[in-house]
């Protein structure tokens, strides 16, 4: 990224302009966008969820927050109707977040949300069809890969214009983690993950350093799948805290993020869910790898010399993600 996020009434580097939809205005929904809005490159940001008066009520609340923080994008809260009523305040989006769904409960798999989470998804989907039909898809409902297959499927667009966001969120855990062990600035670390984002989530140390040395010449290899398991599980230790919902902070900023790749069209590259078809030797299926990011989503999927151990990690999560992600389009 070429700059940072506008901040004390300092003009943005990029020019002001497109709209941006989140969908869901839950923790992680509401976040996004207040992410995205304190960005400065937006025109609007529009939230909507079912929950009558939510999304106005925070839309309001993050305007009253323009003064302060020194961003001129406006914010607009829209309720959103059984029959689909409300989603015209979406027209013309750019680029639409999808959080909607239930997020986990303790002790639940992601895996345990799919069937609700799919008719959520479709319906959503199918909406922002017909009100933005040019837009740029980052889904983010769990189970991830599955509803970003899911989202792909029902709205019909050309698959780089769908993705899905866990491998920047998952990167983001390892790398934290990484850095408190060792004591060192998350901004010295370097991590990758591929594959799922769950139990088939694949690590990439020979991508990992830190500030420049490769993260094995510092700690033990027992030690390195210690922090992986922690990152694997990085999700579920949140729930198992907050007990009533699952993590946004990290989350958010993630998908704003990769929100924000979408507009500034520079050709950013990053770990998404992407549709992957002939890379690494896999065909056809959504699954995390890094790509490059522009205004029509996925430019390319980036391919990179794995090991032979984590090629055989990441053939593996492809066929299982692949698996459930036949089950969900009848869902
Ligand atoms: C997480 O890993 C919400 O799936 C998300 O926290």
């Amino acid at each position: 990224m070429s700059h940072s996020a506008s901040q004390g009434g300092q003009p943005p580097t990029t020019p002001r302009g497109g709209k941006v939809a989140v969908i869901g205005a839950g923790f992680y929904g509401s976040t996004t966008a207040q992410r995205l809005a304190e960005y400065d490159i937006f025109d609007e940001v529009v939230l909507t969820d079912i929950i009558e008066g939510k999304p106005e009520g925070l839309a309001l609340d993050m305007n009253q927050s323009r003064p302060v923080e020194g961003f001129e994008t406006k914010v607009t809260g829209q309720t959103t109707g059984a029959d689909g009523g409300g989603y015209e305040a979406i027209a013309g989006a750019d680029i639409v977040v999808i959080t909607a769904g239930l997020a986990r409960k303790p002790g639940m798999s992601r895996m345990d949300l799919i069937e609700v989470n799919a008719k959520i998804v479709r319906n959503v989907v199918e909406n922002v069809v017909k009100h933005a039909p040019e837009a740029v898809l980052i889904v983010v409902s769990n189970p991830l890969d599955e509803m970003t297959a899911l989202a792909a499927k029902v709205s019909g667009f050309p698959s780089a214009r769908v993705m899905g966001q866990a491998g920047m969120l998952d990167t983001a855990r390892f790398s934290n983690f990484v850095a408190e062990k060792l004591g060192v600035p998350v901004g010295s670390v370097r991590t990758l993950t591929l594959g799922s984002h769950g139990d088939t989530m694949v690590p990439v140390p020979s991508a990992c350093s830190v500030n420049g040395k490769p993260l094995a010449e510092l700690l033990p290899a027992e030690e390195i799948e210690a922090l992986v398991q922690r990152t694997r599980n990085g999700g579920g230790e949140i729930v198992a805290l907050l007990k009533t919902g699952s993590a946004y902070y990290a989350p958010s900023a993630a998908a704003a993020r990769m929100a924000r790749a979408v507009a500034e069209d520079a050709g950013a590259v990053m770990p998404v869910c992407a549709w992957v078809d002939g890379q690494y030797g896999i065909d056809g299926v959504y699954l995390g790898v890094e790509a490059e990011i522009g205004s029509a989503g996925v430019r390319r999927v980036v391919e990179r010399d794995l090991s032979e151990a984590e090629l055989a990690a990441l053939r593996a999560a492809a066929e299982a993600v692949r698996a459930k992600q036949a089950d969900v389009a009848s869902l």
